[in-house]
């Protein structure tokens, strides 16, 4: 089997899917967004994760574009909070429009995702719909305690890692979950996929922190530094916050206390007393470990050697992106 017919299977997916079409300032930004791609990992998630116990991993595809609709609508609503200019190389929905039309375009956008979940078989309806609600919310829980860490200096590790877990991985964990569903797995390879799941969204999660920092502009395609001006908790700035003792201390204090700054100026001085702690190196650990624990939750799913295969390589390759 080759991952491609999964993506061309999406791509033909999201070519015929309509959003709706007037007033044209609700519908065109969600045309837009989705348009950018991304790298589309959720929904290939939920076919590979399909895949491993059913030929008919087809039945999947509407449902897994759910998915990506949905992390299409949280990106939207993130980027009116993250105050962010550029997502996927391009203007963010509220850049380009207005924080308005980026708001309710996402409300509908979520109302999109509820009805292309609908196709899932009625047998299992119920329980798809009660676990795509729980995982919902939990993202959104996520979300405010991103916000609410973004005026403490006391975050911990712990707090910082629920916090990442419920805003980004629970979705990851459910996209996986959701293949297995679908498939009709039994209940404790789900168990296993959604573990899974979370725990290399935990990893992608900390890369995203990590690259936010260190990534090559031209291929991130959202604005480097933009954690460090929002003085976003992240596990960088824990770590640092953690480390840094006398000068570098004080100096990284001020920078985060400071309301007029230049940002630039601040991106640069932050990300040298990163470096100076060696906290990359520290944060590329983290996220190999766990990635690993992921990967042992993979290997407890009942399913052939072959299939998983294909699930592992995307995993391995989650670890080295780049964007
Ligand atoms: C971005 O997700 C938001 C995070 C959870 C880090 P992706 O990195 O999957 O974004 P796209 O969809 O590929 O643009
Ligand atoms: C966003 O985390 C997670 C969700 C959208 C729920 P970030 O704020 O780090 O995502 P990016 O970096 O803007 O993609
Ligand atoms: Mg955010
Ligand atoms: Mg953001
Ligand atoms: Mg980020």
């Amino acid at each position: 089997m080759n991952p491609a017919v999964f993506s061309e299977a999406l791509l033909n997916q999201l070519q015929n899917t309509q959003y709706g079409d007037q007033p044209a300032e609700l519908y065109d930004p969600i045309r837009y967004i989705m348009n950018l791609g991304g790298k589309r990992l959720r929904p290939l998630m939920t076919l590979l994760g399909a895949y491993l116990f059913t030929d008919d991993w087809q039945k999947a595809v509407k449902p897994a574009l759910a998915v990506e609709v949905f992390h299409n609508f949280t990106l939207m609503h993130d980027d009116i909070m993250d105050q962010a200019p550029l997502r996927r190389g391009q203007p963010t929905v509220h850049e380009k429009w207005n924080n308005n039309i980026a708001i309710l375009s996402g409300d509908v956008m979520l109302v999109n995702a509820y009805e292309l979940l609908l196709d899932v078989e009625t047998p299992i309806l119920k329980r798809v719909m009660s676990r795509f609600n729980r995982t919902a919310a939990e993202v959104c829980e996520g979300q405010q305690l991103d916000m609410n860490f973004e005026t403490r200096t006391d975050v911990t590790e712990a707090e910082y890692i629920e916090m990442i877990k419920l805003k980004t991985s629970v979705l990851l964990g459910f996209a996986l979950e959701l293949g297995g569903l679908i498939a009709r797995a039994d209940d404790a390879s789900v168990e296993h996929l959604r573990e899974g799941g979370i725990n290399i969204g935990i990893g992608f999660q900390l890369k995203d922190d990590l690259l936010d920092v260190y990534g090559d502009p031209a291929k991130f395609g959202k604005q480097v530094g933009g954690d460090i001006i929002a003085n976003k908790k992240t596990f960088m700035l824990i770590e640092a916050l953690e480390k840094a003792e006398g000068a570098l201390k004080t100096e990284l204090h001020s920078w985060l206390n400071r309301t007029q700054f230049d940002k630039a100026e601040k991106v640069k001085a932050v990300t040298e007393i990163y470096d100076q702690l060696g906290i990359r190196q520290i944060a590329e650990a983290r996220i190999s470990s766990y990635f690993a624990q992921g990967f042992a939750n993979f290997e407890q799913v009942s399913a052939e050697p072959a299939r998983k295969e294909l699930l592992l390589q995307f995993a391995h390759q989650l670890v080295e992106r780049e964007s």
